[in-house]
């Protein structure tokens, strides 16, 4: 449970999201590394896994897609520069570790419950789709860093669009896994 700590201290559920501080340090972001790096979660070879934590790991997705939502229909004029700077700088550590998490715990699981001789492709896209959130995870990061510095919002519509592009990708990822991985995991350990 320490990693779905560590994620509600960087979204807090407790407020709207208009209204609750995102409070990020450095141990909070190492304990998300550090707990996914070590597989605390349980895998296929130390029993069932709990499908409850990963629900929670895909609420704050989801939570995090919301809040960048909330940014892109602010555009231009009533933008939020500290929202667009707290946001920038929790995005990639958060996307990155949740990534790390599902690699390490929910994926070998899933696949252990697969049919055998059954095509693997679905990880390999569901890691791909990892790896090209990660990479436009950190150029939205330099957008957002760049709207909470600026003045007036340059070229609105374009960072609008790269909000958009990202919180939907995450989205539709977080509804396969949903509606495909989990309950295959919960199906098999029942
Ligand atoms: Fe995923």
């Amino acid at each position: 449970m320490i990693y779905v700590k560590a994620v509600q201290a960087v979204l807090p559920q407790s407020a709207p999201a208009s209204q609750s501080e995102i409070a990020v340090t450095p141990n909070s972001i190492s304990s998300i590394t550090h707990f996914a790096a070590q597989g605390e979660e349980r895998g296929p070879e130390n029993g069932p896994v709990s499908t409850a934590t990963m629900e929670r790991v895909l609420q704050e997705k989801i939570r995090l897609c919301d809040i960048l939502e909330e940014i892109a229909d602010s555009l231009p004029e009533n933008i939020d520069r500290a929202r667009c700077l707290q946001i920038a700088s929790v995005l990639v550590p958060l996307v990155r570790s949740t990534h790390l998490y599902e690699e390490q715990v929910i994926f070998p699981a899933y696949e252990s419950v697969l049919a055998e001789g059954a095509e693997p492709s679905v990880l390999t896209r569901l890691r791909a789709e990892h790896f090209e959130d990660e990479c436009y995870a950190d150029e939205l990061t330099e957008a957002l860093l760049a709207a909470a510095r600026g003045g007036e919002v340059k070229n609105a519509e374009a960072f609008g669009y790269m909000l958009r592009a990202f919180f939907e990708s995450v989205r539709r990822h977080v509804a396969f896994e949903r509606e495909h991985v989990l309950p295959a995991i919960r199906a098999a350990y029942r």
